[in-house]
């Protein structure tokens, strides 16, 4: 009885606390909505100096964009919230309104305004050709044919470089990764937007790169919102504002050296017409053509790592304790770092380290891929081993010395075979981790399945099929693994292996176990 008078007690305490706490956020919320204004989410990719990057202090972000994009929120009576995204990833997440506008040095382009509503153009620039220092032969646009070219994925400088005939072109996530590469003399020209190429020369001390010929093209750039958006008005009203007030101006020279050029109330880009409706049977080639190269890398991923696996797992099984304290240190290493890392410190690291120790060393793009993959999955693959390996009664290497067989027929003949049943299933999910893994890869401008997507997205806008199309190649290409190595432990395992059983010789008597 008492005890349910205590439950009744704790029930009524229990409902007016959660009434009370209704009431407060209630009211908390009524005055919140009341008094902030509305958060205005704006997306921009940060590696773009200086328009926009990261702060000094490395605290937010600061550049010519965020600026004016700033003193357009403060003008609109918005709280403006910016949103780091690959720029590849810009415009698709305008169409689909995760944020409410970019700013990002985006170029106001015809096709572009298909899928989006830009603003009123806010800067004047244009592509720039930036070779090596001591490169002489290119000079112009025209210069640039048949030759190797590194730009920015989803840039107006991609488009332009498309159109060159015979020219090897290699996409990178960001323009500082370009101007990278052909610092490292990995390509012969970086087509960039100019401002940017010239603060990198300029301001920041990029060596050993200059800007050739006149700008390519004339692009103006334009704050970019998902198509039709209500806020297209109040945006374009703040920033007439900020170029009449004399605001956008000071800006301006915060930024760069003297005034401002004019700027057109329209980009002339948009008086042309475009055209980038998806093509599937396209699509459905290049992803191929990716699965191809993905395939290709998994594969011979798969056998270095395999070979390297092997190594290291006898190691790490070995007397020599200097030798498994290496290979110990080796595995936690590749299996304790982000692969990504990894392939970075590869491709781009040991070039820059050997630079430094004055010996001239670059790494070309197919071996570094195959190279950062092969060492990371070999890290696994050798646990695997080791595993599969040790997991095998000892008593059977017992038996074996006792049948005057040495260690390396017993692992050979008797070991291994054993073990390698026990290894098939963990084997069979690295190698369907590998083929995902292998799309790390795109960073370093590989065109495997992944990148052909990005690459399809980038010029049609068409995100969700495109990504679904490239999920379901994947997802062929697992299914299908996954079914190799069924396969495989259906046939490795005797008992249903349908072989004949050998019959033991009649002379050989069961062995009497003594009992103790
Ligand atoms: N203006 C060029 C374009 O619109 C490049 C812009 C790249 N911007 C960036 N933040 N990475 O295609």
């Amino acid at each position: 009885m008492k005890q349910l008078q205590r439950r009744g007690w704790f029930r009524y305490l229990t409902l007016g606390l959660i009434t009370c706490l209704t009431a407060i956020a209630f009211a908390f919320g009524a005055v919140t909505a009341q008094e902030t204004p509305r958060v205005f989410k704006v997306a921009t990719e940060p590696t773009f100096p200086p328009f926009e990057m990261q702060a000094e202090g490395g605290e937010g972000l600061e550049g010519f964009d965020i600026d004016l994009m700033e003193a357009i929120a403060a003008e609109a009576g918005l709280d403006v919230e910016f949103v780091s995204l690959p720029f590849d990833g810009i415009i698709p997440a305008l169409q689909s309104q995760t944020v409410d506008a970019a700013i990002s040095g985006i170029t106001i382009t015809a096709e572009r305004a298909q899928s989006l509503s830009f603003s009123r153009p806010y800067f004047k620039a244009g592509l720039a050709i930036a070779v090596q220092e001591g490169e002489n032969n290119i000079r112009s646009f025209e210069d640039l044919e048949g030759k190797k070219i590194a730009v920015q994925i989803g840039t107006t400088g991609a488009r332009e470089v498309a159109k060159i005939e015979g020219a090897q072109i290699v996409t990178f996530d960001s323009a500082a990764i370009a101007l990278q590469e052909l610092i490292n003399g990995k390509v012969d020209a970086v087509v960039n937007d100019g401002p940017v190429t010239l603060y990198a020369i300029k301001n920041a001390g990029l060596q050993g790169v200059k800007v050739v010929g006149e700008l390519v093209t004339e692009e103006f750039y334009g704050i970019a919102l998902p198509k039709d958006s209500p806020d297209l008005e109040i945006i374009n009203g703040a920033l007439t504002n900020l170029l009449a007030t004399g605001e956008y101006n000071a800006i301006y020279q915060n930024w760069f050296a003297g005034d401002p050029p004019p700027l057109p109330p329209v980009a002339p880009a948009l008086e042309s017409d475009a055209v980038n409706a998806l093509n599937w049977g396209r699509l459905f080639q290049n992803l191929f053509k990716g699965a191809g190269v993905t395939l290709m890398l998994t594969f011979f991923s798969f056998i270095f790592g395999l070979l390297g696996g092997t190594l290291v797992a006898l190691a790490l099984i070995s007397p020599y304790k200097p030798l498994r304290l290496i290979c110990r240190v080796y595995v936690e290493f590749f299996r304790g770092t982000p692969m990504l890392v990894q392939l970075f410190m590869i491709y781009f690291g040991l070039p820059a380290l050997f630079r430094e120790l004055g010996l001239d060393f670059s790494f070309e793009r197919l071996p570094a891929a195959i190279a950062a993959l092969s060492l990371n999955v070999a890290a696994y693959l050798a646990e695997i081993m080791r595993g599969g390996i040790q997991s095998i009664e000892k008593g059977q290497w017992e038996a074996c010395e006792s049948l005057g067989m040495n260690p390396i027929e017993t692992m050979r003949y008797i070991i291994f075979p054993q073990a390698f049943r026990r290894m098939l299933p963990p084997l069979g999910n690295e190698f369907i981790t590998l083929i995902k893994d292998t799309s790390l890869v795109a960073v370093i401008g590989f065109e495997e399945l992944f990148r052909q997507g990005q690459l399809m997205v980038a010029t049609t806008y068409k995100a969700f099929e495109i990504y679904l199309a490239v999920a379901l190649v994947y997802l062929l290409l697992t299914t299908a693994s996954s079914f190799i190595f069924k396969w495989l432990e259906r046939r490795m395992d005797p008992l249903k292996k349908k072989t004949k059983a050998v019959a033991p010789p009649k002379n050989i008597t069961r062995p009497q176990v003594a009992s103790q």
